[in-house]
């Protein structure tokens, strides 16, 4: 590849982002269709945000970028349109600068969400229980509602629960001993990103006819012991390949190459993992 002044520059914000697949497969959809674009990780610290995008967005051949964690509500104020997504769901993960410069914000969690969802179960009518009331929380009972789920909400600190069922108009609960009523059990909580995290609710009352999606992308324990008592569940890899195929589809306005785009970042996660 042979980069040039008129190579496009996208990328993703975030603190930490050192070690974001994103570059891994946004990198594979743009060398496939030979499009003229790189993708880098951007670390932004906390305390200089505002002043780095304004310098990010000054650069011309800058055409847009992810926003991950924390600046994906804080980035709205540089907005100069946003979409229904970002309005209702209250942050972004995808800016792009149109070709008269203006600042476009649009949300492909969700997206990314169900359609990761979408592969192990049709959500549609089900009774699905969304731990966690964060800001993927969000994104979650936002899509869940859009395909019509019966959504439920438990948050370790339930008037957060509280707060966002209202939001949404679904519905939330203060314990854990039914969660065999579940058809689905989504983990949105940071619990499991460590191996030895203490559980959110005993994993052997896991049902093999359930669902489990947890949004993180490692094997979690709660994924393991779901699949070990013969249920159906998968980790956040497939959501992040697909909030970004849907991101690559607002920047270049083409059809990316989805199985290739998902093998490098499958391959790339394999050898991450390895190396921890
Ligand atoms: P994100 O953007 O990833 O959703 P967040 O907005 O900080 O991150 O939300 C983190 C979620 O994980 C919250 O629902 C949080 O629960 P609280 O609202 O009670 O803080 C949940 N969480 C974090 N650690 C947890 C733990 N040890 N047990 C249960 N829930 C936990």
């Amino acid at each position: 590849m042979v980069l040039t002044g008129k190579t496009k520059l996208y990328g993703v914000i975030g603190n930490p982002v050192k070690h974001s697949l994103s570059p891994v497969f946004q990198n594979a959809g743009f060398s496939l269709l030979g499009i003229d674009a790189v993708y880098l990780p951007f670390e932004v610290p906390k305390e200089g945000f505002e002043e780095t995008v304004r310098g990010l967005l000054l650069l011309e051949n800058l055409k847009g970028f992810n926003i991950t964690v924390p600046f994906k509500e804080s980035i709205i104020q540089f907005a100069d349109w946003v979409s229904e997504d970002v309005s209702q769901i209250g942050s972004a993960n995808t800016l792009k600068k149109t070709p008269e410069g203006k600042v476009e914000l649009h949300n492909t969690d969700w997206v990314g969400f169900i359609k990761a969802l979408s592969e192990l179960v049709d959500p549609k009518g089900k009774k699905v229980l969304v731990l966690g009331a964060g800001g993927t929380a969000r994104a979650v009972v936002y899509a869940l509602k859009k395909v019509q789920s019966e959504v439920y909400i438990w948050n370790r600190t339930p008037q957060k629960a509280q707060k966002l069922a209202e939001t949404f108009g679904v519905n939330w609960t203060e314990n854990l001993d039914r969660v065999g009523e579940f058809d689905v059990i989504v983990n949105t909580t940071s619990v499991g990103l460590k191996e030895n995290d203490p559980p959110l609710f005993d994993y052997n009352k896991i049902e093999p006819h359930q669902v489990v999606y947890d949004v993180i992308y490692r094997e979690t324990p709660l994924v393991r012991a779901a699949r070990q008592r013969g249920a159906k569940a998968d980790n956040g890899l497939k959501m992040l390949l697909y909030q970004g195929v849907e991101s690559f589809k607002i920047w270049t306005g083409k059809e990316p190459p989805v199985d290739e785009m998902w093998k490098a970042l499958r391959e790339a996660f394999e050898r991450s993992s390895q190396s921890r």
